[in-house]
């Protein structure tokens, strides 16, 4: 069979890419060790419940006048299910799963994580505008993934 001498060339450009791609791929997990976004804390999914502070989720007051807000998701819900917080808060979720991986978005805002189990992601964000944020889990998790949801109050100040 007759290949091309251009044909050759870009074949093995292609896969060269590909060998180098890879390479950097596995050096980077076993070098660096691959983790999820900016989860850095490690948690066993099956001791959730009794682990601080997940073992009441919900919000924390800090000194500095910023929240802390720790969320435990599960099939088919998150904990709590319900946060209430003043405007221009700055707020710090901590979310964690104890099943299966979900998803953790506000529309209207960049918060948007995963929910793995045994690491603990977290993101800060600060809320401008007064209203109802919608939570909603946006990672497949089974057959009531549509109705897993939680709401945000931002109270006038
Ligand atoms: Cu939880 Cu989809």
């Amino acid at each position: 069979m007759h290949i091309h001498r251009y044909e050759r060339w870009w074949m093995t450009f292609g896969i060269t890419m590909l060998v180098a791609f890879l390479a950097l791929l596995a050096f980077a997990a076993v070098e660096n060790s691959i983790v999820p976004p900016s989860g850095m804390q490690q948690i066993d999914p099956k001791l959730v419940a009794r682990t601080p502070p997940f073992d009441h989720p919900g919000l924390r007051r800090l000194s500095d006048g910023s929240y802390e807000a720790y969320y435990v998701a599960q099939v088919f819900a998150f904990d709590p299910p319900l946060l209430v917080i003043p405007q221009d808060a700055k707020v710090t979720f901590y979310v964690t799963s104890t099943d299966v991986v979900h998803g953790f978005f506000i529309p209207g805002t960049a918060v948007n994580m995963m929910a793995v189990p045994g690491w603990v992601n977290t993101q800060t964000h600060v809320f401008r505008r007064a209203g109802e944020y919608l939570l909603i889990c946006h990672e497949y998790c089974g057959i009531g993934h549509q109705s897993m949801f939680g709401k945000i109050e931002v109270t006038k100040r």
